[in-house]
Formats: C-alpha cells, structure tokens, sequence
C-alpha cells in the first residue's frame, strides 16, 4: 500500500542525543531508541505509561517513551547514554549512597534525575528540598524502595550544583 504525504508512517526526523535519524512516525519513541538506534537504556516495563521506566528527555522535559509516538515528538531527545556525562555528579551520588534499583527503574530514575538538577536554582527555592524531589519523581515507580537513597542523593547534587554556582558568581 502507498502512503500518502503527512501519513502516520511516513519517516520522521527526530534528534536524539544530538544526531539526526530518521524514524516511521507511528512507532513508539521507547522503540525506535531500543530496536532502531540501540539505546537500550531506555527500558520498557509497564508498557503503558504509568511505571517512568522509559523515561527520556524531549525539549529537556522527561517524557515516558513508551507512549509517545515518535511523529509526534517536538524537541530534541536525550537518552541516559547522552546524558551520563552530564550528570556523572547524580550517577556517584546514587553509587555512594546505595541508591541504585534495578536495571528496569534505575534508568528512569536518573534520566528524570537529570531534568531535576538542571533545575537546581529554581528547585532549592523551593524550601523543602526532599519533597520537591518526592513530588517530582513521583511517575518513577519501584515497588522495592522507600526512596530515601534516591531522594537524598538528588538533594546532595541539588545542593552541590547551587553551592558551585553560588561560588562561582562569588569569584566573578
Ligand atoms: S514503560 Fe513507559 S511508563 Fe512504564
Ligand atoms: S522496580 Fe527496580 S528495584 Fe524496584
């Protein structure tokens, strides 16, 4: 069958981690990540958008890849394997403080993690700095953990990131 122009299946472009690739418009992101591009970072659990497993960042918002199609996504998308430099800060922290779940929740955890330092001014303006982090992350479900290592190990890179940029407006 031929498709016309504007068709769900004609190919889309998407950017992800920074490179151009093209990808049939009515498959799920989470797909073409894992089965087209190989980035299996980005894992499927639920299926169905309730669990944040496959969390990635399009636009630099954390969106759950599972259930967004990928002619559907505006803005550049960044997978944990794009952002592990990045946050090389969260990815010790969760490692010092026992924070790390499985191989399912674990990548979600800190690809949303890494939307959360961005906003790490804004965030600790928040006041109450643990539960600002709870709130945010609370679509990143594990049935295993109370959070407390997670919540404390985004706190302590929250907290470092704001405290470096307090330093370095100081040293200007
Ligand atoms: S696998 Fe996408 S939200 Fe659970
Ligand atoms: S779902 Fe990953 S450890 Fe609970």
């Amino acid at each position: 069958m031929t498709l016309g122009a504007g068709s769900e299946d004609d190919p889309t472009t998407l950017v992800v981690n920074g490179t151009e690739v093209l990808a049939p418009a009515s498959q799920s992101l989470a797909s073409v990540l894992r089965d087209q591009l190989g980035l299996t970072a980005t894992k499927v659990a639920c299926g169905r958008g309730e669990c944040g497993a496959c969390t990635v960042l399009v636009d630099g918002r954390p969106t759950m890849a599972c259930v967004t199609m990928a002619g559907l996504v505006r803005g550049p998308v960044e997978t944990l394997e794009g952002l592990a430099d990045e946050i090389s800060d969260l990815r010790e922290e969760f490692a010092d403080r026992g924070a790390f779940q499985c191989g399912f929740c674990t990548p979600g955890q800190l690809v949303h993690g890494a939307a959360l330092v961005r906003q790490a001014g804004r965030l600790a303006e928040e006041g109450d700095l643990p539960c600002a982090v709870r709130k945010r992350l609370s679509g990143n479900i594990c049935r295993c953990t109370g959070y407390q290592a997670i919540t404390a190990a985004l706190c302590s890179v929250v907290e470092q990131r704001v405290e470096a940029r307090v330093e370095k407006e100081e040293i200007r």
